[in-house]
């Protein structure tokens, strides 16, 4: 993708120089600047968009949660963290309750609502179920 870019870049440079003898710099800028905008380069790429669950919850969960959500961590066995894999947590009802409380966090859960973005929380709640379900399948 970065080559591709980078050799259409040249490309429409190149085209663009071309044209400055015929419809002068001004036509010239603008064109440049749309095919710019047409091959992406000045947009946001899919990965802005749409956030990486594995990794959110790898960063920020999983410390206290573990791995595969059963909470056997220090971390969890200290703050006596529940196995996430049971039918409460994977039923898809339950999505805006992992979402709430990873924004607001439980009593002894920090709240994240500040740190992680709406779409990062959406993402790490469909990864949580995800996983435990991939974790647990009789559940
Ligand atoms: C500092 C440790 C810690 C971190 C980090 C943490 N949790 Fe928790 N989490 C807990 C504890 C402890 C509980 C149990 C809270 C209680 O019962 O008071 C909990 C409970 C939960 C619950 C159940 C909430 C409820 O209503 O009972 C969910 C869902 C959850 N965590 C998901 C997450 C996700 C997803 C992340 C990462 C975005 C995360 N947690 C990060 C410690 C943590």
């Amino acid at each position: 993708m970065e080559a591709y870019n980078v050799a259409l870049f040249r490309r429409q440079v190149g085209a663009a120089r071309r044209e400055i003898g015929v419809t002068g710099w001004r036509v010239t800028r603008g064109s440049l600047l749309a095919s710019l905008l047409l091959s992406g380069l000045l947009l946001p790429g899919p990965a802005a968009a749409d956030a990486d669950g594995k990794a959110v919850y790898e960063k920020n969960c999983a410390g206290c949660h573990g791995p595969d959500g059963k909470g056997a961590t220090p971390a969890g066995k200290a703050l006596k963290v529940m196995d996430l894999g049971t039918k409460q947590w994977a039923a898809p009802e339950a999505i805006p309750e992992i979402e709430k409380a990873v924004r607001e966090g439980v009593p002894r859960m920090p709240p994240l609502g500040t740190k992680l973005k709406p779409e990062e929380i959406a993402a790490v709640a469909r990864y949580t179920q995800e996983m435990v379900a991939a974790g647990n399948p009789q559940q």
